[in-house]
């Protein structure tokens, strides 16, 4: 057997939302196994300090090191705005960030150089989507709201109750007024709630989820790095640091999908 059979992608997300994140990895890499951790005993990240979520990327990143994973995706964005030249520097594995893949597709996409980009706390202070975007489209005007309430409704599973679409439209008011076109998901719980914000902006407003950007970047590093995998059974495997019986309720009410998880010690 090849020492590279044993070799997975990592990836981590503060919570479920990075699962958004893992399936269009297994769609556009059909082939290749990932091991997902969620920091379910840490979350939220999007309220902390960088200095915190640097700390606990960093841990999360020897978790999966100790699994002998070949590539590293960051799945949260929080951790991607707040922590990601912390752990290229030092981690000496191709690490993907979920930032630059999302603000390249809203550049791609927007007609009227107006985007608009959610996210937490966190995400929105630490202006890593402004900064790329700025740096891509000089001219472009953001608009970027932290939308702190989103992910514990997520988490709860509340994304068709009424208290969701009060906070969806008290937190999207401030957009009705510009000429936004492009709304960028700048957090692995949004995209959930897009039918809710999609009824509270103008119907041809165009959604970037950066997962599915991410998802070509994995691929084409991986084979840049000669790390690819073709024509094997892939395998998924998935950890918690708290409550894996919740995580696995919630995932099958969101993915309908059934995902047997272990907590880490
Ligand atoms: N997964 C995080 C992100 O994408 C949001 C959840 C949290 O606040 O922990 O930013």
């Amino acid at each position: 057997m090849s020492e590279q059979r044993f070799h997975h992608i990592g990836m981590f997300d503060s919570g479920i939302g990075g699962l958004t994140v893992m399936q269009q990895v297994m769609h556009v890499l059909p082939y290749e196994s990932i091991i997902y951790f969620g920091d379910t005993a840490r979350l939220p990240y999007g309220n902390k300090s960088q200095e915190t979520v640097e700390r606990y990327s960093i841990e999360n990143t020897i978790f999966l090191l100790e699994k002998r994973i070949k590539l590293l995706v960051v799945a949260c964005n929080t951790a991607s705005a707040y922590a990601i030249d912390k752990l290229r520097h030092t981690f000496n594995i191709p690490i993907i960030d979920v930032i630059k893949p999302g603000a390249e597709k809203a550049v791609q996409m927007t007609r009227s150089g107006c985007i608009a980009v959610l996210g937490t706390k966190g995400t929105i202070q630490s202006k890593a989507y402004q900064t790329s975007i700025t740096r891509l489209l000089p001219e472009a005007e953001i608009f970027p709201i932290a939308c702190p309430l989103f992910v514990p409704l997520v988490e709860e599973y509340l994304i068709d109750h009424p208290a969701a679409r009060l906070i969806v439209k008290d937190y999207l008011t401030p957009l009705k007024t510009t000429k936004v076109d492009t709304v960028i998901l700048g957090c692995t719980h949004y995209p959930f709630l897009k039918n809710l914000i999609q009824e509270e902006l103008q119907s041809d407003i165009c959604f970037v989820d950066p997962a599915a950007t991410c998802a070509e970047q994995v691929a084409t590093t991986l084979k840049q790095h000669h790390l690819h995998t073709s024509q094997t059974k892939p395998n998924y495997s998935y950890y918690v640091s708290d409550d894996p019986d919740k995580f696995t309720e919630i995932a099958a009410k969101l993915f309908q999908q059934r995902i047997d998880c272990s907590k880490i010690d």
